[in-house]
């Protein structure tokens, strides 16, 4: 396997991070994971616009365009053969001593590599459970960071229960998420989902379902739902960048639809079929 480092591409085994790499001590930076379609990165222009974004609001001076990272990541899928995958990519502030402040002229750390990824086939077509936990992360879900315990803790709790993905809520009145996708209900024809705002990340597959959804004449709405809101859903559905589009027939013990995949939800996830076919 190749890797990008920085701007040189390396072999696995000669890539090497360093012990204070503040990415190991503090989760101190920001990561993407890509999809590439027929050998192309799928929404490229979005993923590296949302890059920028993180890196600002964590302040890693680190400015994409002018290290042509598209370029360097086409390379890098040429280089590993990649046809149908992805690309996980992560940028740390600095290697530097162990001090809790950003350090002066400090020189992010890039590395990108390819990762085993295959389409959830089977849950696509017939639909997932999932299980509501508490969100118990920070205030700043928006930022895509590399400190994803909570993400993980409730990850695991859905794993061992049989469940797909853990859907989060704040409180009875505010469901946010999942624990790495976001969710969607549909009710009476519209498409619902939390706006994008401090409480989420702003997905690139949600910004390609809300396209989907103006193309489709399907309304879409950004509105926070409720515990309640849940149990009166026509349809619902998850989005990640490995999940594309994936129904969800059960929440804990409450079907959706009779558990039935529903028909707004199968025309989004053909549209998103179509659009990478
Ligand atoms: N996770 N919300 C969270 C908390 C996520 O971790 C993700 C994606 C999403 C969906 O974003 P996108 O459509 O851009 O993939 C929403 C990635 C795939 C991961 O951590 O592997």
């Amino acid at each position: 396997m190749i890797i990008l480092h920085n701007e040189s591409f390396i072999n696995r085994d000669e890539a090497k991070t360093d012990i204070e790499d503040r990415g190991y001590t503090f989760g101190d930076g920001v990561y993407e994971v890509v999809r590439v379609y027929n050998g192309e990165i799928f929404m490229l222009e979005e993923h590296l616009d949302r890059l920028q974004y993180s890196l600002g609001e964590i302040a890693i001076d680190y400015n994409v365009a002018e290290k042509k990272l598209g370029d360097l990541l086409s390379q890098l899928i040429l280089k590993n053969d990649v046809v149908d995958g992805a690309i996980y990519l992560q940028i740390t502030r600095a290697v530097s001593p162990r001090k809790h402040h950003y350090p002066e002229n400090s020189v992010p750390q890039l590395y990108a590599y390819p990762l085993d990824l295959s389409t959830p086939e089977k849950e696509q077509k017939e639909g997932i459970q999932v299980t509501l936990r508490e969100d118990l992360r920070w205030h700043r879900c928006d930022i895509k960071s590399l400190n994803l315990l909570y993400n993980i803790m409730v990850k695991q709790y859905a794993h061992q229960n049989g469940f797909y993905e853990a859907l989060l809520y704040r409180n009875e009145e505010h469901v946010t998420e999942g624990s790495s996708s976001n969710f969607f209900g549909v009710k009476e024809g519209r498409v619902i989902t939390h706006p994008a705002n401090n409480y989420i990340l702003n997905g690139i597959t949600r910004i390609a379902v809300q396209r989907f959804c103006e193309e489709l004449n399907i309304p879409f709405e950004e509105k926070v739902l409720s515990l309640k809101d849940l149990n009166t859903l026509d349809e619902a559905f998850i989005t990640s960048t490995s999940a594309e589009v994936i129904p969800v027939v059960k929440i804990d013990e409450q079907e959706i639809n009779g558990g039935q995949v529903g028909s707004v939800t199968k025309q989004l996830l053909e549209a998103f079929k179509n659009k990478v076919s």
